[in-house]
């Protein structure tokens, strides 16, 4: 079993960059299954989410490659409508690969992806969705089976919440449907206007993403185009926050701010001075953390719900009481149980999670509950005093990649163990520069102004 050893307060500083959207790249990818052709998408993080899509993508029957950060789907041969059981349970986001399936073929046959560890993740409005575009539901031993022989129809779909798979699924769908598609109440997330970005490179005309209310006008096929992913908006508040709670400076550069603009006010109430620029946020950290009064997760352009764990670790450290509503996911503070093993002091009622903020945490064996929640206890060993121990890396490996190197180039002392004992380490140099292609940071010691190229991480093997 793979874990994280983690020495904590060592203040991070210097320069990052992220990777790209793992929420964008996905539905992207299910999308290219929609192209008579080939697209190349560049900016593709490596994360197992990833490669589960790139596995159905295959099954489906495109051909794949991949160099570096770019994937590339041939399409043309998609000749598979059924995603089996096992690949669907790889990634609780594989309904995304619904729309497209659907809108290539007439035909979708896959099985739910059922609950997950932040909640029930009910696919309701994918299904009614689909049904509006005219297609035809058989549920058969708990798979689902779509047809639309005729092709699928524009409609006028009005969703009851802006969900974001939702959203991209009839997107996705209505690219190539017959007629008008108009969502209401339709998700505005950045991977949303992301994905019509790509599907109008492709050809397709879609109109408002970004809004709430899109309008798409179908078109007969959708041919191959060269996209890239925008960065990944998640990952550069994670790092901003490891910032903050280890009394750091750092700068996340490559980012689009806006994108973190619900972050920034509440870094800002806690004490962080923040610049922000073109594409880039620097941040420079108070000795000790303020308290932030009341958080509450909302869809875009709200304080996105994939944040909440990492601001609760943070805020374990902050002076005073800090309180969180949870209002996109009934179940997403697993997390706390286990920041209460650093001495956290933590209560959750319902959809209500109080913090009151402790001097210092003490390093602890934690087991990583789900994505986000896995990387709130890496922010809490980045605190810590001692030893932190973190498993359950398979969880916190779908959404960032390699984390202990970005975090080992800004300074932290974090080092991924081997099933076989072998250490992967990642420590400073002052002059390379690192291949963008390898996925770790050219991360530097500089900390405020332009972000500059600096030092760089390799890789070593421990005793
Ligand atoms: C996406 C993101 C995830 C993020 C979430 C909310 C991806 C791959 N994942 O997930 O990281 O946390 O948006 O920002 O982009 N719901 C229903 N019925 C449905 C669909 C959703 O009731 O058919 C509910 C969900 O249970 C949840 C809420 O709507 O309570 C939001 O879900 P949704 O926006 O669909 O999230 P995902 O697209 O699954």
């Amino acid at each position: 079993m793979e874990k994280l050893i983690i020495h904590g307060q060592k203040r991070l500083h210097g320069e990052i960059e992220v990777h790209g959207s793992k929420n964008s790249a996905l539905p992207i990818l299910a999308a290219a299954a929609l192209v008579n052709g080939v697209s190349e998408i560049h900016n593709c993080p490596k994360l197992t989410d990833i490669d589960a899509a790139i596995h159905i993508l295959m099954h489906l029957g495109c051909r794949v490659s991949r160099s570096g950060h770019t994937v590339t789907v041939d399409a043309t041969a998609m000749n598979n409508w059924e995603v089996p059981d096992e690949l669907m349970r790889e990634m609780r986001s594989s309904v995304v690969f619904l729309g497209a399936i659907l809108g290539r073929t007439g035909h979708a046959k896959l099985t739910t992806p059922g609950g997950c560890e932040i909640g029930l993740r009910p696919i309701d409005l994918h299904i009614s969705a689909m049904e509006q575009l005219g297609a035809v539901l058989e549920e058969d031993a708990g798979k689902l089976d779509f047809h639309a022989p005729n092709g699928l129809q524009g409609a006028r779909i009005t969703l009851s919440f802006p969900s974001v798979g939702a959203t991209e699924n009839i997107m996705i769908a209505a690219a190539t449907a017959k007629g008008r598609t108009v969502i209401t109440n339709a998700a505005r997330e950045p991977e949303i206007s992301d994905l019509a970005d790509f599907l109008n490179g492709c050809g397709a005309h879609i109109h408002g993403a970004g809004d709430s209310t899109v309008i798409i006008d179908g078109v007969p096929k959708l041919s191959g185009t060269c996209h890239t992913v925008i960065p990944d908006r998640i990952a550069a508040s994670t790092y901003l926050l490891a910032g903050a709670v280890t009394q750091g400076k750092i700068c996340v550069r490559d980012i689009v701010p806006a994108h973190i603009g619900a972050l920034l006010p509440v870094l800002k109430e806690a004490g962080c001075d923040i610049t922000a620029s073109g594409r880039w946020v620097c941040l420079s950290a108070p000795p000790r953390l303020h308290r932030v009064k009341m958080t509450r997760t909302m869809p875009y352009p709200g304080f996105p719900t994939d944040v909440q764990a990492p601001l609760t670790a943070m805020l374990t450290v902050a002076d005073g009481t800090s309180v969180i509503i949870e209002n996109i996911f009934e179940s997403r503070y697993k997390h706390a149980a286990e920041l209460i093993r650093f001495g956290a002091k933590i209560s959750v009622e319902g959809r209500m999670e109080v913090i009151e903020g402790v001097p210092y945490l003490t390093g602890a064996s934690v087991v990583a509950p789900d994505l986000r929640g896995g990387f709130a206890l890496i922010l809490a060993g980045l605190a810590a005093r001692g030893e932190t121990v973190v498993t359950g890396l398979e969880h916190i490996d779908r959404g960032y990649e390699t984390p202990e190197a970005i975090l080992c180039a800004l300074g932290a002392d974090v080092k991924r163990v081997q099933d076989n004992g072998t250490a992967k380490e990642y420590t400073k140099e002052q002059s390379t520069k690192t291949d963008g292609e390898t996925g770790v940071p050219k991360g530097g010691n500089k900390t405020t102004g332009t972000p500059q190229p600096g030092t760089a991480v390799r890789e070593t093997t421990a005793e």
